[in-house]
């Protein structure tokens, strides 16, 4: 299990308002007492946070506003005395424009780091090279009078595109991997990768029907998204993790569009180990079939590779607000804590999700924080709505800072959902969580049962087996994604399930005495049933 930290947002220590290195270390008992293995922390490297730390200035540093490398040795040491991992962000495909590189290349068309970023020339005079947009809106070059050329980003403009066709940056990328290593991180999520390589020969992209949120004509990204170079890059990277002792671990961050292009970014098991699968997180809705089918495929991947899913992170709507109907929220949180929790998988989830967070936007333009909010207001009102800060107790900032004022204003929820108030309450989210969690540790068909989904046909309800190939349990379980309840007659005997009913051992909402039985099984509204099988 990992748990996705956004630094600025986690915990304040020095009362400016921001989340900081050593807030994190004060919290690693809670995760601790929370059941994970890993944190994996947004980016903390020097930045002029035009993207919130997505735009690197220093590849092998720590922005003061984070705090000191020895707050990050000592937050590293103390998460592996609590058995946990420290995962770092990773962003290869573009740098700062103010990374002394990039400074470098655009101060003249000679400079020894001109080609370490792209490059070329406008098609005619105020005319940018091609039609490549932005993925944060507009063009994707833009112009530097200086040098009298446009260089390519794909994000916003002060996050120019590194140039991996050029071996030096490859070099100086790795290195920078192999210094975090040896300072003891677990591995990379490696940022955007899918967007590395851009067609050398600045083909158009196709224009399709439509405008997007910053009124740009709709266009697919056919040029300059997943060109096969990418993999090779990943098989570099992965042999940069193996340089090191001790499992390390490299994710991807790649929304990619369906399982065959998910899957090749495991390789031979000689690319990333933990592909994240933006399908699941992009259903949107409550529906079982859509859920099977894309956990099926998942499972069955070509190249055998384990599957990494999560609901939300930092770029999206939080999954209180995505999944809930308005109405049985609390519930709906814990429906999609167990289908996160169960299915054979490393799941990833995100700061907050395990006490009931909801996306709270911002109500005025003028409190945007994220420039995506900014262009696009109020149609993309940007993601300061999923970056609020943590919600710990009832006291001031919800015990997140002590500052006047939090970088985020603390949503209105935090007084009903905050860990201390849900800690105390045994049907809490968070307690939920906990108590998956730990379900996790001791029926070991959890962790290493496999998956074969039962009851295939069921419209409402999502059902499958753990199956314990050794002698403990199996774990059935039961996932109700309608709003009525539900009646299953399971025939699990072709599953080698001898018993006649499955022994309760986490269900949301409590069930009756025979609840349990397979052939007339019934599962409330959006209910949860995790059981163990013989
Ligand atoms: C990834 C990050 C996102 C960032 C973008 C550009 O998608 O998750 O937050 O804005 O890359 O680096």
């Amino acid at each position: 299990m990992i748990y996705e930290i956004y630094p600025r947002s986690f915990q304040d220590s020095n009362g400016d308002g921001v989340g900081d290195l050593n807030g994190i270390t004060s919290r690693l008992d809670y995760l601790r007492d929370l059941g994970i293995d890993a944190i994996w922390i947004t980016p903390i490297y020097p930045s002029p946070l035009v993207d919130f730390g997505y735009d690197v200035a220093d590849y092998t540093a720590i922005d003061p506003l984070y705090g000191t490398m020895a707050d990050f040795d000592r937050l590293v040491s103390e998460a592996k005395k609590r058995n946990i991992r420290v995962i770092m962000d990773f962003v290869p495909n573009h740098s700062s424009e103010q990374h002394p590189w990039f400074k470098e290349s655009r101060s003249s068309r000679t400079n020894p780091k001109r080609d370490w970023y792209i490059w070329r020339d406008g098609k005619g005079p105020g005319e940018p090279p091609n039609n490549w947009q932005s993925w944060f809106g507009h063009s994707a070059w833009q112009f530097d009078p200086a040098t009298n050329q446009y260089y390519y980003h794909h994000f916003y403009k002060e996050q120019p595109d590194l140039n991996w066709r050029n071996p030096e940056v490859r070099k100086a990328m790795y290195d920078a991997m192999r210094f975090w290593f040896k300072r003891g991180v677990a591995g990379f999520r490696i940022d955007a990768v899918s967007r590395l390589f851009e067609d050398p020969d600045l083909h158009d992209d196709p224009i399709v029907p439509g405008r997007n949120a910053y009124g740009d004509p709709n266009i697919l990204h056919k040029y300059t998204d997943n060109l096969p170079d990418v993999h090779e890059v990943l098989r570099e990277m992965r042999r940069v993790a193996d340089e090191f002792p001790g499992s390390r671990i490299l994710i991807s961050e790649a929304d990619e569009p369906n399982i065959s292009e998910l899957t090749k970014m495991y390789g031979k098991n000689d690319e990333v180990q933990l592909p994240m699968d933006f399908q699941i997180a992009d259903v949107n809705k409550l529906s079982a079939p859509d859920f099977r089918r894309l956990l099926d495929e998942v499972e069955n991947n070509p190249a055998g590779g384990q599957p990494h899913y999560f609901f939300s992170n930092h770029d999206q709507p939080r999954q209180w607000d995505r999944y809930g109907d308005g109405v049985h929220n609390a519930q709906i949180a814990k429906l999609m804590a167990a289908l996160l929790l169960t299915p054979r998988a490393t799941p990833l989830m995100y700061y907050g999700e395990e006490i009931g967070m909801r996306t709270t936007p911002p109500a005025r333009k003028e409190d945007v924080q994220d420039p995506i909010g900014k262009i696009g207001w109020p149609e993309e009102k940007g993601r300061d709505g999923e970056r609020t800060p943590m919600q710990w107790d009832k006291t001031k900032n919800s015990g997140f800072s002590s500052a006047e004022r939090t970088w985020l204003p603390m949503p209105p929820s935090a007084a009903e959902y905050n860990v201390e108030s849900e800690s105390r309450d045994p049907n809490s989210i968070l307690s939920f969580y906990k108590k998956v969690l730990a379900l996790r540790i001791t029926e070991p068909a959890l962790q290493h049962g496999s998956y074969v989904a039962v009851d295939r046909d069921n419209p409402f309800v999502l059902s499958f087996l753990r199956k314990n190939g050794g002698k403990g349990n199996s774990i059935l379980v039961v996932l109700n994604m309608s709003g009525a309840p539900q009646t299953i007659k399971f025939d699990l005997a072709s599953q080698g399930i001898k018993e006649s009913s499955a022994k309760p051992l986490i269900a949301a909402p409590r069930l009756g005495p025979d609840a349990a039985v397979l052939a007339h099984f019934t599962i409330p509204a959006f209910g949860v049933f995790i059981g163990a099988v013989h």
